[in-house]
């Protein structure tokens, strides 16, 4: 009989082809958001599940689903997994690196440019027909090439941010991680590790890739955020929760700082209501890793870590690999 798992989210056909080729599949291309309850229902007798960032794995819910052996993520993050859980209950956990790399680098300096520029402001401002001639200040922003680009979190997204700003924009590029790089990918990337308080204080652009953990939890708040030059743009492609929105959107309010860029939202996909009111942010639906090709490439490789594991005992991409061993 053919392992039974289950994809929590609407997916690609193809890929759904794929999974029912080895295994019983049980789908949602109706993309019901089931709450942890309706999951646990929808999991029994199920051995391996497809998640998104969505699906809460936690100890209550392993306790619920004694059959599943696997939970593949469709994300490279992974902070809806609790992990210690899974490994402690003998779940695999798996995500999606390395395929949504450059994609995503791509979007971070996007939104970059976009809240720099003021892109969306200013179309705004003329879709409205407010636009009735040219003036030598309007929507004059600030300028990226030759800046210093700070990057807090310095994972490989981080580095293909990097990258683009020192090759591409002629950036002096600053980073801080718990851990520094080692020279030669320093020399890769032309950035040099510094103190946080340094990224703060010298940033033209700060741009946030770090995973959300406890530990991550609010890394820009208030305090943060009064460091930082009041010409400064931020951008958080990482996670909602490692910015304070209310305290941010509190810092745009007042001019404390210049601008932000926002791909994710503590809460999302509900948006503080003080962000709303900001003009000086470009806010988007978490989308920083959504091209047609990497977006497939993330989901094949769930159901490769799906296929990997349940049929062959081989993941490409886990997450807790003591599970195996154990
Ligand atoms: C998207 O946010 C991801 O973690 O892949």
């Amino acid at each position: 009989m053919k392992p039974a798992v289950l994809v929590a989210r609407a997916v690609f056909p193809e890929v759904l082809d794929k999974l029912a080729q080895h295994f019983e599949v049980s789908s949602n291309q109706d993309d019901v958001l089931w709450t942890p309850t309706e999951l646990a229902q929808q999991l029994q007798g199920q051995q391996g599940v497809f998640t998104t960032g969505s699906q809460r794995i936690d100890a209550a819910l392993l306790a619920a689903c004694p059959d599943l052996k696997i939970c593949a993520n469709m994300a490279v993050g992974y902070n809806n997994f609790d992990l210690d859980a899974m490994t402690e209950a003998g779940v695999l956990a798996t995500n999606t690196p390395d395929v949504l790399t450059e994609t995503t680098a791509d979007f971070g300096f996007a939104l970059l440019l976009a809240t720099a520029r003021r892109i969306s402001e200013s179309e705004h401002f003329l879709r409205a027909g407010l636009w009735n001639h040219w003036r030598y200040d309007l929507f004059a922003g600030a300028e990226v090439h030759g800046r210093t680009l700070g990057i807090l979190g310095m994972g490989r997204i981080g580095q293909g941010i990097a990258k683009r700003g020192a090759f591409g924009f002629g950036m002096k590029v600053i980073y801080h991680n718990r851990s520094r790089l080692d020279d030669a990918t320093e020399a890769t990337c032309q950035a040099r590790w510094v103190s946080k308080e340094e990224l703060l204080r010298n940033s033209d652009h700060l741009m946030l890739v770090l995973p959300y953990s406890a530990a991550s939890h609010h890394s820009i708040g208030q305090l943060e955020l009064a460091q930082m030059k009041h010409t400064a743009t931020l951008v958080n492609i990482a996670r909602g929760g490692i910015v304070d929105d209310a305290a941010l959107a509190a810092a745009l309010r007042t001019g404390q700082l210049a601008a932000a860029g926002l791909d994710v939202f503590e809460g999302e996909p509900v948006v503080h209501p003080d962000l709303l009111a900001c003009h000086n942010v470009v806010l988007t639906p978490h989308i920083a890793s959504a091209t047609q090709p990497t977006r497939l490439a993330m989901a094949q490789l769930a159901a490769d870590n799906l296929i990997g594991f349940l049929l062959h005992g081989k993941p490409l991409t886990p997450l807790n690999p003591q599970v195996l061993a154990a």
